[in-house]
């Protein structure tokens, strides 16, 4: 598990008061580099889908220091994306773009060590959801 756990709290307060503009951006930056996971989306609600993804990160990051917890919800999340049509390939393509998000909000706070953190973070929550998904044994 690599875990920057300070740095990650700390930079997802700095997005936190414009968490709904992150959300949405986050959704353009995926659909405009990977149009190809746009049909997984056509029939859901993108406004509660919004919500539930922000829910998801808040719940990445205030579980970071309980690492059984946070696992064992990104299991279960992956399981149920096996039903989305969620593809180990579309995983690369949803953390692209949450990077890419990261950055246009951070801007000059988008250190080397804040994108090596969320790159890190990334890895983790691909690995727990794609086990969880029955993809790849575990590598954490
Ligand atoms: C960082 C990885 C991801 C996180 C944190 C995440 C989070 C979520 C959450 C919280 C939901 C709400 C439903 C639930 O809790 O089961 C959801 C739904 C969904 N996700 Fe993801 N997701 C991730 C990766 C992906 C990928 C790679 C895809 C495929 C492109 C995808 C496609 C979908 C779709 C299509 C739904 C809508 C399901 C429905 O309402 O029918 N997600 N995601």
């Amino acid at each position: 598990m690599s875990l920057n756990v300070e740095v990650l709290e700390q930079s997802f307060q700095q997005v936190k008061p414009r968490a709904s503009e992150f959300v949405t951006s986050f959704y353009d930056h995926l659909f405009i580099a990977h149009p190809e996971v746009k049909p997984l989306f056509a029939n859901i609600d993108m406004a509660r889908q919004h919500k539930m993804l922000l829910n998801a990160l808040v719940l990445v990051v205030e579980n970071l220091r309980k690492p059984e917890v946070l696992g064992q919800a990104l299991k279960g999340l992956g399981a149920r994306h096996v039903g989305y049509g969620a593809s180990p390939q579309h995983y690369g393509a949803v953390g692209e773009a949450l990077l890419v998000t990261f950055e246009e909000y951070l801007q000059q706070d988008w250190t080397p060590e804040v994108k090596q953190a969320w790159l890190g973070a990334f890895e983790v929550i691909e690995a727990e959801m794609l086990q969880g998904a029955g993809e790849v044994p575990s590598i954490a």
